[in-house]
């Protein structure tokens, strides 16, 4: 199994922040928050790590090097524009190949182990597997609408409320997920929607299966998360006098 970690994109919402730096190095408790990401994924015993670059690709490159430091090989792909999350897979099609991989949004924090996710999916064989979470404003996320352990249905950022289970930023696919990445169209916001990709693949009759975050999961796209990642994460910190 592969990894295929996005740190391209913009960071509109962190302006000013991010006028200067990639929103994915700023650091959270004293390390950047892309750090956190490629941990977990060694964690589960993940070697092979794509990762997403744009505009911030000399920066990202020069924080995370060939990957050594955590025992990962990293292969640093080229987004010439970020065209959404479905794109970022067209564009790694090659470091893909036919493998599994777990997609992973650089700019998540996630408290938990990503290890019975992956299990679960190598025991279930689905063609797709999502975590969520239950959040107040659904909104503002991806959410999916449920019959059991499949999702039956998804939207982007809903203009209407179907569900409170936002997707989280971490999601697996097997090879299928190609076909259904290519076959979408850009939503109402220019954007290829991997929402859309994985809505494909129900469509067609492929198995998409969820899991429930049990800790805590931040998107640190605005400000106010960013500040409670902080307050997250050093809760968590062991103390010593
Ligand atoms: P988003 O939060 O969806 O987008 P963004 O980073 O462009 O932010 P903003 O809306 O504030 O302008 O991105 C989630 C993660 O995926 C983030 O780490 C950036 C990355 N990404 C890519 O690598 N390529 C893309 O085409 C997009 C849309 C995001």
């Amino acid at each position: 199994m592969k990894a295929l970690v996005l740190a391209g994109g913009k960071g509109t919402r962190l302006r000013p922040i991010t006028h200067t730096s990639a929103k994915q190095l700023i650091p959270v408790a004293n390390k950047p928050i892309l750090f956190y990401g490629l941990e977990a994924l060694r964690d589960v015993g993940i070697s092979d790590v794509g990762i997403i670059v744009g505009d911030t690709a000399e920066e990202i490159r020069e924080a995370v090097g060939d990957g050594s430091a955590w025992n990962l090989n990293v292969t640093y792909i080229r987004q010439a524009e970020p065209l959404g999350l479905a794109h970022t897979v067209i564009v790694a099609r090659d470091f893909l190949g036919d493998d599994d991989f777990v997609m992973y949004l650089g700019d998540n924090l996630l408290l938990e182990s990503l290890r019975p996710f992956v299990e679960e999916f190598q025991r279930h064989r689905p063609n797709a597997q999502i975590l969520l979470t239950e959040v107040p404003e659904p909104e503002r996320f991806g959410v999916a609408v449920l019959e059991g352990d499949r999702v039956v249905r998804l939207v982007e950022k809903p203009r209407e409320h179907i569900s409170d289970l936002a997707l989280v930023g971490v999601y697996l696919f097997d090879r299928t997920v190609h076909e259904a990445v290519n076959a979408v169209e850009p939503s109402w916001r220019g954007e290829l929607e991997i929402t859309d990709s994985i809505q494909q693949l129900i469509d067609r009759g492929r198995t998409v299966r969820a899991g429930q975050v049990t800790g805590w999961w931040k998107d640190t796209g605005k400000l106010e998360d960013m500040l409670e990642a902080n307050r997250l994460t050093l809760s968590e910190l062991e103390t010593r006098i």
